[in-house]
């Protein structure tokens, strides 16, 4: 096992508004080493289990049984397998049964220690479990710390595409521990930079000032900034879905960047060629590049956006993931079969300016089609 080095710092918090479904994200270093503290006062029976994945297992299950334990916590613990093929029918039936194995009871809380592929199957599973019992986030990725831990989106892929099967199940608290980050794949880490440049560039043109400042030294894990930015991402979650909790308008702004990245995720086959935050910096760029074209935003900030991920090392060309045999009507047709069509009409996040994106159907699918082609011509003509 490797022990990261343990550092603590004042925590910060944040309530996520929801009436009586409300509950607080706790940021800073420590938090894991110190989740007995913090959970034990929701707790009904002093009584959990963990779900993690074993890359999470090796560095940060000791430090939160040991926590949970000195609050005298019992823990039971289920180790699933990495990776995105875990959130899957197959992998919630053998999860929900290892959880009714261990005579889980209504009030029983399940905690998910991991990255998002952790928190959307195991909030599933305590969304249909004996009818629904109530988890805890400890995310682990800067992508589940920024994004999937926080507003209650759980689910899993099926052979029809990524997430098409899940439920709205808020967490009842979230810890994201700084701490954790320190073991994260660098990979990993800057596909979670992309979530978290996202919130920048949909409604804080100050907070995307500050990353292009600031940006590197949360990449090279300056706990203070990762601990700043994951805050002013939570808290602009936190708002929206206060607002929108069921996506019915505005939630929809945390998919900019996702229409066109979700087409290249599909293409590459939702694998490891390709991670999701990587595919969203890639299409946050191709949304600005749009919205200039478009004649909706001014001209220059796709290329503001290009230099800020040049700065920080964030790939967003197109070119270094395509094949040559792709083609834009392909991925158009992945663009369709997203979740964000209604009334057959695809909806594009695009942005009057950064800071300022906007919700929109009112795209010609003609212009979305050669803004592709282009893209594509220009990695190499075809
Ligand atoms: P992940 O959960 O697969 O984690 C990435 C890798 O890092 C895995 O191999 C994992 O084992 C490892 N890992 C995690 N934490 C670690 C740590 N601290 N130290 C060492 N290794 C660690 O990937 P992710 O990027 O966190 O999440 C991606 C998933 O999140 C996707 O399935 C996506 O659909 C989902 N998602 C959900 C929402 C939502 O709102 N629910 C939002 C965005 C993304
Ligand atoms: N990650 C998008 C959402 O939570 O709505």
């Amino acid at each position: 096992m490797t022990t990261p080095e343990i550092s603590s710092s004042a925590i910060e918090k944040i309530h996520v508004n929801l009436a009586d479904r409300s509950y607080m994200i706790h940021v800073g270093a420590g938090l894991i080493g110190n989740a007995g503290h913090s959970i034990a006062p929701i707790l009904k029976q002093p009584k959990t289990i963990i779900v993690t994945d074993k890359n999470v297992a090796e560095h940060w299950l000791s430090p939160l049984q040991s926590s949970l334990a000195d609050h005298d916590i019992f823990s039971e613990t289920i180790i699933m397998e990495p990776g995105e093929q875990t959130k899957c029918f197959a992998q919630l039936e053998i999860l929900v049964s290892k959880l009714l194995n261990f005579k889980i009871e209504r009030d029983t809380i399940i905690i998910a220690l991991g990255g998002g592929v952790i928190g959307d199957l195991t909030g599933m599973a305590a969304a249909i479990t004996l009818r629904g019992i109530d988890f805890i986030q400890i995310p682990t990725t800067l992508l589940a710390q920024v994004d999937s831990s926080v507003g209650g989106k759980t689910g899993i892929n099926t052979s029809h595409g990524k997430n098409l099967a899940g439920a709205f199940h808020q967490p009842k608290l979230v810890l994201a521990d700084t701490n954790s980050l320190q073991t994260l794949p660098l990979r990993e880490l800057k596909a979670g930079y992309a979530e978290l440049v996202k919130y920048g560039l949909i409604g804080d043109a100050d907070f995307f000032e500050w990353l292009e400042e600031n940006g590197a030294s949360v990449l090279a894990g300056h706990a203070e900034n990762q601990q700043y930015a994951i805050l002013k991402s939570c808290q602009a979650k936190a708002d929206i879905v206060a607002n929108d909790e069921f996506e019915r308008g505005q939630r929809a702004l945390l998919n900019f960047g996702h229409t066109f990245g979700h087409a290249f995720e599909a293409e590459t086959g939702y694998c490891d060629k390709l991670l999701h935050g990587e595919a969203v910096a890639i299409g946050s760029v191709m949304a600005l590049e749009a919205s200039e074209r478009l004649g909706l935003c001014p001209k220059g900030r796709a290329d503001r956006l290009r230099d800020h991920f040049t700065a920080t090392d964030i790939n967003y060309k197109l070119k270094n993931i395509a094949q040559n045999d792709w083609k834009a009507s392909v991925l158009l047709d992945h663009m369709r079969l997203d979740k964000k069509v209604t009334n057959s009409t695809m909806v594009f996040i695009l942005a009057h300016d950064i800071g300022d994106a906007f919700v929109t159907s009112d795209i010609k699918e003609s212009d979305i089609l050669a803004i592709l082609n282009d893209s594509l011509e220009e990695i190499g003509g075809f």
